[in-house]
């Protein structure tokens, strides 16, 4: 069995970009020539997921707008002859009935954004994507959240998307405290424990979890307990931590690039990255790069 319904929670504030995200949502944040939110609904949509579910909040609408039909700039774009660009436009809008909506009231937390899905993912297993974290899949690879969902349709239990940070990062990141390899493959290492945002010097390893999980529902009822954790919020890795005590829980090193596109840093990465896939922008940007490397280390070094 393979998950078939996703949740995509995408209420949070986004304070770190702001003011760009004062009044638009941080997810319709552009990468390259795409939103955040795209790139998250690609994803899941090409790992064979049938219900894709939004967790909004206010102010968030415009999400749900870029998956309609926009009758006034079809038209348009019929008449310029863009038949290309039309098609794409169009693509973007998915089986009736595919995208779900529900509301987080207040921005509590992660966990939160989660437990309010619940009515509509019901009993079964669900993947969930955080949209600013953008992955990239290694060249031939497919997507993460694919690899995710073949790897689960194997092994039947719950999984994170983790990746190897650097000791001083630890604090940023659910860290996993790994029992064992697991299954003859060091993609899948079993968690024995789970510490939200652990001090460098406290944390079980350098293993961090990514924004890209596939959970058993078993963990409603634990997210309904609301327990706040790191940051006044109600973080989903504590009651992954607690649901091991019921399931095991495996982390996933993923073939890919992770970009944190909820930072700036990271978010400028993602786009240099992405423009440079493509050969068109390639060829104008290597140049530009080469002249800003070479005056940032030569003549303003240290500045
Ligand atoms: P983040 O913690 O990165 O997002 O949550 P944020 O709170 O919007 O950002 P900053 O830290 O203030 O800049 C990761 C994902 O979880 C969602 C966010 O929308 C994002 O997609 N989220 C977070 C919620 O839906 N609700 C929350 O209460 C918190």
């Amino acid at each position: 069995m393979r998950p078939r319904t996703a949740v995509i929670p995408v209420a949070g504030l986004g304070t770190r970009f702001l003011p760009a995200t004062k009044a638009m949502p941080k997810e319709m944040l552009t990468v390259v020539d795409k939103p955040l939110i795209q790139y998250a609904v690609e994803e899941a949509l090409a790992a064979g997921i049938e219900r894709i579910i939004f967790v909004t909040g206010r102010g968030k609408e415009m999400l749900a707008d870029h998956f309609d039909y926009v009758p006034e700039l079809e038209g348009a774009l019929r008449d310029r002859k863009r038949e290309g660009m039309l098609q794409q436009i169009r693509a973007l809008v998915p089986t009736p009935g595919c995208l779900l909506f529900t509301r987080q009231n207040e921005p509590l937390g992660l966990g939160h954004a989660v437990w309010c899905a619940r009515h509509l993912v019901g009993n079964v297993p669900f993947a969930v994507l955080l949209p600013d974290d953008l992955v990239w899949p290694g060249a031939g690879e497919p997507p993460v959240m694919q690899q995710m969902c073949d790897q689960f349709e194997q092994l039947q239990q719950s999984m994170v998307a983790i990746m190897t940070v650097a000791q001083k990062e630890t604090d940023k990141y659910g860290i996993l405290d790994p029992a064992e390899q697991a299954g003859g493959t060091d993609r899948l290492v079993r968690a024995k424990g789970l510490v939200e945002k652990p001090a460098p010097h406290n944390a079980p390893s350098r293993l961090a979890i990514i924004g890209r999980y596939i959970l058993a529902p078993e963990i409603f009822d634990l997210l309904g307990q609301k327990k706040t954790g790191a940051g006044g919020e109600v973080q989903l890795t504590d009651a992954m931590a607690l649901l091991m005590r019921q399931h095991p829980i495996y982390g996933f090193r993923f073939q890919g690039t992770r970009f944190d596109c909820g930072d700036k840093v990271g978010f400028q990465m993602a786009n240099l990255a992405l423009a440079m896939e493509q050969k068109e922008m390639r060829e104008r940007l290597l140049p530009f790069l080469g002249e800003q490397l070479a005056f940032w280390t030569a003549e303003n070094k240290g500045t």
